[in-house]
């Protein structure tokens, strides 16, 4: 599968805007984490993040946190895609499932998928609400915070660890990447 034909089947899938720019945003972040993780498979990265919350509104996770992952699996697999690697990738997003993260990509798939929140909510605190105004500095400070965006994990961000990289270099990604697609993500 290539980037095309995973927006092609995230879109068959997903309507919601703010859905859709989520799933941008851990795409680009993925992206930044495999330029350092993985160089050469960014795109592959990418497609991972682009596609792990593909289930979101195909299921009724809301009663239910366990469907969560592998209800994307089973879609994937109903468009034909046969990626082992990936539907692991994409369950460990969500421990709620029961699929634990054990390797690098699925370590950072679970530690990009909060930072994207986290990060947006960190550029709303801003009186401009841009993330290209957004200090490192700031993120880490607010992290610490605990009653700020308490629904972002950090257990799931400080995550990245296990891939070698540190809490601040993922920190660093989020912000130069979700820059990048700042105006396509609203932010
Ligand atoms: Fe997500």
């Amino acid at each position: 599968m290539n980037r095309e034909e995973a927006y092609t089947i995230l879109h068959k899938y997903m309507k919601g805007q703010n859905y859709l720019d989520h799933s941008y945003a851990v795409e680009v972040i993925m992206r930044g984490l495999a330029k350092r993780l993985d160089p050469g498979n960014e795109e592959y990265w990418g497609i991972i993040g682009l596609l792990h919350d593909l289930d979101e509104e195909q299921c009724d996770w809301q009663n239910d946190m366990s469907v969560h992952g592998p209800t994307s699996v089973e879609i994937l697999k109903k468009e034909g895609i046969d990626d082992p690697v990936m539907f692991e990738a994409i369950k460990a997003h969500n421990p709620k499932n029961g699929k634990k993260a054990r390797t690098t990509i699925e370590y950072a798939i679970l530690a990009a998928d909060p930072m994207s929140g986290f990060v947006k909510a960190v550029a709303q605190i801003y009186p401009d609400k841009k993330v290209a105004s957004v200090k490192p500095k700031s993120v880490l400070k607010r992290f610490n915070e605990l009653r700020f965006a308490a629904g972002a994990n950090r257990d799931y961000m400080e995550c990245i660890e296990f891939t070698g990289l540190r809490l601040e270099d993922l920190i660093d990604v989020a912000l130069d990447e979700m820059t990048g697609i700042a105006e396509q993500i609203g932010l």
